[in-house]
């Protein structure tokens, strides 16, 4: 196939862009239909270009295409390496008539999104993500930045794509662990807004992670149309788009406990998303069947179980109490009112948070751990 099968909108006024989806077309595609000047900046890593620079380049034929490959790796998410794209935009004298297209996973979509925000106060980008995580969630919304020591993601900006190129082929030379990543964010889609999506990948979770060509596709036209949806009625997160952060402040705390890079993010989301639930369940607000309906799903997935064996309860309470979402120094998290039915709050008994962070993160060998969950 050698053009998008499916397409979407993120509708939000004269930054609206569409999401193209297909398998196999990147290389074919026109892409200078969205470039206003002639020249284009590619931004890469040094895994995918060798993979797929020819290709992305083929998308701008008649544009001068310069091109910055940067360090592969979460650790190279910072500072340094996102003046690699302005020491490259400044050498090729780059005016603010420049598109930047970001090929790669959700690190150098970040960052180079970042980069476009503010190179000459801001130029317009172009998302090619290349791994499932980025093809479902990164690309699409606009969030753009890098990490600091002290928290992930903490410097960053809005700014939209001009559109997201989505090609499913690219999965097929990613690695499973990846796979498994991406499929995190892909469930977490189910769990917060869309419960027959959920019942979906009940149905086809084995499919997808085997890279089923049109189960791929379709759970990602989902996964996006969802995150679409999100974005269009709360592009800045005033409230609804934290909803698509379930797990994530569990799971922040695993990578910055970890390490930037040694657990990957969806992994992080993944083990993140069961102790939101567990805690939902502890609440009340989950049944007991729900919760361990979201377990075995996120098992299937091959995703890591438990935290790092070295983390505590306090580890977790002092990283997720640099969280974003946290206002006044209250612990806010996205809970589950039930499953496909994400919500918001601070109003929670923290002795029940204690109790789920004790049985994913109390003394413990990882056997014990995992006989307590
Ligand atoms: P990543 O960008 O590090 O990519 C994972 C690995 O796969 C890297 O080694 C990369 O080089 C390699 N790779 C990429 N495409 C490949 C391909 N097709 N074949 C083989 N290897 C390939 O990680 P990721 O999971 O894509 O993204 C994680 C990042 O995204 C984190 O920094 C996270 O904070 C960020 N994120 C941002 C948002 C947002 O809304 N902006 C949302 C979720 C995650
Ligand atoms: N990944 C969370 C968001 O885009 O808001």
């Amino acid at each position: 196939m050698h053009s998008p099968n499916r397409e979407l909108r993120v509708e939000l006024g004269d930054r609206s862009y569409p999401i193209l989806i297909g398998s196999g077309y990147l290389g074919t595609m026109d892409l200078t239909p969205w470039v206003a000047g002639d020249r284009v900046m590619i931004v890469s890593n040094e895994t995918v270009a060798p993979l797929y620079l020819d290709a992305a380049r083929r998308c701008f034929a008649g544009k001068t295409v310069d091109t910055v490959v940067l360090p592969d790796g979460e650790k190279y998410k910072n500072w340094q390496t996102l003046n690699l794209i302005f020491d490259g935009l400044l050498a090729h004298r780059h005016s603010r008539k420049t598109t930047l297209i970001a090929l790669g996973g959700g690190v150098v979509g970040d960052m180079t999104g970042f980069a476009a925000a503010a190179y000459q106060r801001g130029v317009p980008f172009i998302q090619i993500p290349t791994t499932l995580l980025s093809q479902v969630d990164s690309s699409v919304g606009g969030k753009t930045g890098i990490n600091h020591p002290l928290g992930k993601n903490m410097i960053g900006a809005f700014h939209q794509p001009e559109v997201v190129l989505i090609d499913t082929a690219t999965l097929t030379t990613l690695p499973p662990r990846e796979v498994s990543a991406g499929v995190a964010e892909v469930i977490k889609y189910g769990l917060i807004r869309d419960v027959s999506f959920l019942a979906w990948l009940e149905d086809h979770i084995e499919q997808l992670m085997a890279l089923d060509a049109e189960i791929m596709v379709e759970a990602i036209y989902r996964s996006c149309a969802c995150k679409a949806d999100v974005v269009a009625q709360d592009e800045r997160e005033g409230g609804l788009r934290a909803v698509l952060n379930l797990g994530h402040t569990f799971g922040h705390a695993i990578e910055t406990f970890a390490g930037y890079g040694n657990w990957l993010h969806g992994e992080a989301v993944g083990t993140g998303m069961r102790m939101a639930a567990d805690l939902s369940g502890r609440l009340g607000m989950l049944g007991e069947a729900d919760v361990r309906r979201v377990n075995r799903l996120i098992s299937r997935a091959a995703l890591p179980e438990v935290p790092p064996v070295e983390m505590t309860p306090s580890d977790f309470m002092e990283l997720m109490a640099v969280d974003k979402k946290n206002v006044d120094g209250h612990l806010r998290l996205v809970l589950l009112n039930a499953l496909g039915d994400a919500v918001v709050t601070g109003d929670f008994d923290i002795s029940q948070l204690q109790s789920t962070l004790e049985a994913f993160a109390g003394n413990r060998s990882p056997e014990k751990a995992l006989g307590r969950i």
